[in-house]
């Protein structure tokens, strides 16, 4: 079970193309009336005062300058509209003046929706966290994104994506951020190449400031881990390009931290291996791949790595030095990033192509099924050497108890509801028919031929039973002449075939319908009984908690020709395990009254179906 503690702050958002317009009422809605605009680009509708020095870092004495232009205003509320360094110089102010903030972001980063402030004074960062510092209102407008190129689109976007990786693994995650996490990376996923296409396209535009304002939640909510901590260190000691540093180390810490969260990050990204996934998308995007592109010297990834593990901080995988050096080195280098989910994709692949020149398509399909969905089992549930041995050992053995008269592996496929889902679907498909049911292991070729009103227990023990039964085609009419074969368990819950002792076959017969289609026989109430349960199948149950019993029973198995053959089970309806059958082979249709007339014999009476002949039956 989870646990976790959740705080929303999350600022006032006014979100849609043209939502500028909408920051006179905003400023109000803020208790303002002299705005100062925070901004490199000229003065916005309704505001007229401007501070144009916004720089990167937040340096404490832009933000002095920046402080007396507040009073010499008289202003009474900020507006921030650019990217991370305008947000950055508004959140710095409000740290020092208390006025509200609007915020209106163009760019992904994502910063506006954080309480967090990071500040440079004489080239040494400080950072502080409180609510306090969020804006009051965020103001996303998707034209005033249109214009950004393509190139920082990307990169920006990449930053953002990086947000939502962290969230997801982080110690603080929690349902609600996991899921704005998962739908910001499929966004982000999604727009990013469209954008890359098209810079102008509003949807995908749209698409992407949504994820960059769910990523930007994340990041203001839950701890990140590595990767913020890495481009923390390669931008602030190295200088590195803020959004690109991003897009170049994101796929790396990735596959670092993998498989932690990355079945889920891979599912969002629509790919098999999460890590290669972004790596190949951002190269497909043309955003940069290595480190080295971005001015790195390489005699720096060891300094770096020292810097990023100085100070412990979580992280899914342990962050050792050694360990940062190498992804440093794959990141500078620019290697597509391997981990064991894209090597099970390559082996996946490759083994289902082996069978592409079968002769029977049908066959490869199956095998190149089974191999993808087996594989992935094993990628799935971290499968041990230990579990597979032990999985090979019990087949094994079920292979080892067959017999001609013990099939371990029908139990197998039985006790696992393989045979009643083959059965189901193949039953699906003649819905006017009597449902089938799984033959079962007792049935015995050649039963012998009974007449009509035959005892099939022959003076054995139990409550006697009159069974009448009809067989008819799908529309009703009789099926003259059809083959009928009947078993059933004894009053003990035991098949003739079980008992080694008894005299030849007994509650087992074969009967054949007379013109109109009617047939009748005398035998005994069929009891619950285990299947055989001294072998592997037995022990699976065993070590599952489940029961071996079956519901009371008669098999039949119709043949006729001209028509469909029907291997079916009528149950007795108030019979014990009913909703728990071992093999799950109940079907709701099948449970009949076996009413008690007044000396006690039990009737049942029914009608099968035949569907009719087809080819491929
Ligand atoms: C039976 O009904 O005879 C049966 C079916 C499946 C497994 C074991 C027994
Ligand atoms: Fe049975």
């Amino acid at each position: 079970m989870e646990s976790f503690e959740y705080t929303a702050h999350h600022p006032r958002v006014v979100f849609g193309a043209g939502t500028l317009s909408r920051l006179p009422a905003e400023i109000a809605r803020a208790g303002g009336s002299r705005p100062l605009l925070l901004s490199r680009r000229g003065p916005v509708a309704g505001v007229d005062a401007v501070f144009d020095g916004v720089a990167m870092h937040t340096p404490v004495e832009v933000t002095e300058r920046a402080l007396e232009v507040v009073r010499e205003r008289g202003a009474d509320c900020l507006v921030a509209l650019g990217g991370g360094s305008s947000t950055g110089l508004g959140k710095a102010l409000v740290a020092r003046t208390g006025l509200p903030l609007i915020a209106v972001p163009t760019t992904y980063a994502g910063s506006e929706m954080t309480p967090i402030l990071g500040e440079t004074d004489g080239g040494v960062k400080t950072t502080r966290r409180d609510p306090a510092l969020l804006p009051a209102t965020v103001i996303y407008d998707v034209e005033l994104t249109r214009t950004l190129p393509a190139g920082l689109s990307v990169t920006s976007g990449l930053n953002a994506m990086a947000h939502a990786v962290e969230a997801l693994y982080s110690p603080q995650a929690n349902p609600a951020i996991d899921s704005f996490a998962l739908d910001a990376i499929g966004r982000l996923a999604r727009a990013l190449p469209r954008i890359a296409d098209r810079p102008d396209d509003l949807d995908a535009r749209a698409d992407a400031l949504t994820g960059a304002w769910l990523a930007g939640i994340c990041l203001g909510t839950v701890g990140m881990g590595l990767h913020h901590k890495l481009c923390h260190v390669l931008g602030g000691s190295f200088g590195l390009p803020h959004s690109e540093t991003h897009a170049v180390v994101l796929p790396h810490v990735m596959a670092y931290n993998a498989p932690t969260a990355m079945a889920r990050i891979a599912a969002a990204l629509g790919v098999s291996d999460a890590p290669a996934g972004v790596f190949d998308l951002a190269a497909r995007l043309g955003a940069p791949t290595s480190l080295a592109e971005l001015g790195l010297p390489e005699t720096a990834l060891r300094t770096a790595a020292v810097a990023a593990t100085e100070t412990p901080y979580p992280n899914p995988r342990a962050v050792t030095a050694d360990g940062v050096e190498r992804l440093l080195s794959d990141a500078w280098h620019g290697h597509r990033p391997a981990t064991a989910a894209g090597d099970l994709s390559r082996l996946t692949a490759q083994v289902v192509a082996s069978f592409a020149g079968a002769p029977d398509q049908r066959l490869a399909a199956l095998l190149g099924d089974l191999v993808t969905r087996l594989h992935g089992f094993v990628a799935d549930n971290d499968l041990t050497e230990a579990e597979w041995t032990a999985a090979i050992g019990f087949l094994t053995e079920t292979g080892q108890l067959c017999s001609p008269t013990r099939q371990e592996f029908v139990l197998l496929s039985d006790t696992l509801g393989i045979s009643s889902a083959v059965d189901l679907l193949s039953n699906s498909r003649s819905p006017d028919t009597t449902p089938s049911a799984v033959l079962g292991p007792f049935y015995v070729e050649g039963p012998p031929v009974k007449e009509h009103g035959a005892d099939l227990a022959e003076g054995l023990p139990g409550t006697p039973l009159r069974a009448d039964v009809r067989v008819t085609d799908v529309d009703g009419r009789p099926v003259a002449g059809a083959t009928v074969d009947v078993w059933q368990s004894n009053q003990d819950g035991y098949y003739d075939v079980q008992l080694p002792d008894l005299e030849g076959p007994v509650l087992r017969a074969r009967l054949r319908t007379d013109g109109d289609g009617r047939l009748w026989f005398r035998s005994i109430l069929p009891s619950e009984y285990p299947i055989p349960d001294d072998g592997p199948v037995g022990r699976m149950l065993r070590a599952t908690g489940r029961h071996p019993y079956r519901a009371p029973h008669l098999h039949f198995m119709i043949s006729a020709p001209g028509h469909r053959r029907l291997v079916t089970q009528l149950f007795v309806a108030g019979g014990p395990y009913l909703d728990s059958d071992a093999v799950f082979g109940v079907k709701d249709d099948l449970i009949i009254d076996f009413p008690s007339d007044e000396d006690g014999t039990r009737r049942v009476a029914f009608t099968f179906r035949l569907g009719p002949d087809s080819a491929g039956d």
